[in-house]
């Protein structure tokens, strides 16, 4: 049997100053036992503005919680106001970068493209992405939930190598899901989950299909995580509003 290692990632969006964001890492690793780190990769996705003073708070405690960024300019550098490129983030310790949020194809107008180039520079700089994915509300009423996801996983995986493939993490966020309350089911996430996966399948092989961990999002609360979870190729969740709180998110964190 495949066995894939948790990934709960708690994307904080624009919320939390740098001292806010001490706190809450703190309190989480006061939270939870290095055992439930060790079977729970935990991970934190604060605002650029946070990273250093959670690399310090990190580092300083020697905390088994990695972090990494919500957004990655897809240039390597150069005159690009405002826009922060993947060494950047490297260069403070971070690991993962968001990839695609269903905010940043909204409200930036971030198409396949610009996620497939920045699933790419995520990777030139040594980053894994969260590469995500996800429908809207008509599609899914339309019942094109899965053509649409599989869609945007062809697009955003365009032209990545193996060894890149496999180490990826692929986010499911149904946009209807997300800070709404409105959980999918546990089978809403699995049906576009398995699709998922037999599309990494289909396209590289088990060598890839085996090992990607595809997370759902959208509305993960302590008490829906474990039914989402005991589905088969839901292997983590990206985690928003519950993972401003401290003592919410570790029990998220806890859930097996
Ligand atoms: O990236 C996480 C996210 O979009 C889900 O947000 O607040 O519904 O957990 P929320």
């Amino acid at each position: 049997a495949v066995t894939r290692k948790p990934i709960i990632a708690g994307n904080w969006k624009m919320n939390l100053n740098h001292f806010e964001a001490i706190l809450l890492v703190r309190k989480l690793a006061a939270n939870l036992t290095a055992e439930h780190l060790a079977a729970v990769e935990t991970v934190v996705l604060p605002p650029f503005t946070d990273l250093r003073s959670v690399e310090g708070a990190i580092k300083d405690d020697k905390l088994n919680i990695g972090y990494g960024a919500q957004d990655i300019s897809k240039f390597a550098s150069g005159a690009y106001t405002g826009e922060i490129s993947g060494s950047m983030i490297a260069k403070l310790g971070a690991t993962y970068v968001v990839v695609g949020h269903s905010e940043r194809r909204e409200y930036h107008a971030e198409d396949d493209a610009t996620v497939n180039a920045k699933n790419k520079a995520a990777f030139e700089a040594g980053l894994t992405p969260i590469f995500c994915v996800g429908e809207g509300l008509a599609i899914r009423e339309a019942g094109n939930q899965v053509e649409h996801v599989l869609a945007q996983i062809d697009a955003g995986l365009d032209g990545l190598k193996t060894e890149q493939l496999k180490q990826i993490v692929i986010a499911y966020e149904p946009v209807w899901a997300i800070g709404t309350g409105k959980t999918a089911t546990p089978e809403d996430a699995q049906e576009v989950c398995g699709a998922i996966r037999g599309r990494l399948t289909e396209k590289f092989g088990t060598e890839v299909s085996d090992v990607v961990r595809i997370q759902y999002g959208g509305s993960v609360k302590a008490n829906n995580i474990a039914q989402i979870m005991a589905k088969p190729d839901v292997d983590g969740a990206l985690v928003g509003g519950a993972a401003l709180d401290a003592e919410g998110f570790a029990a998220i964190v806890r859930f097996p």
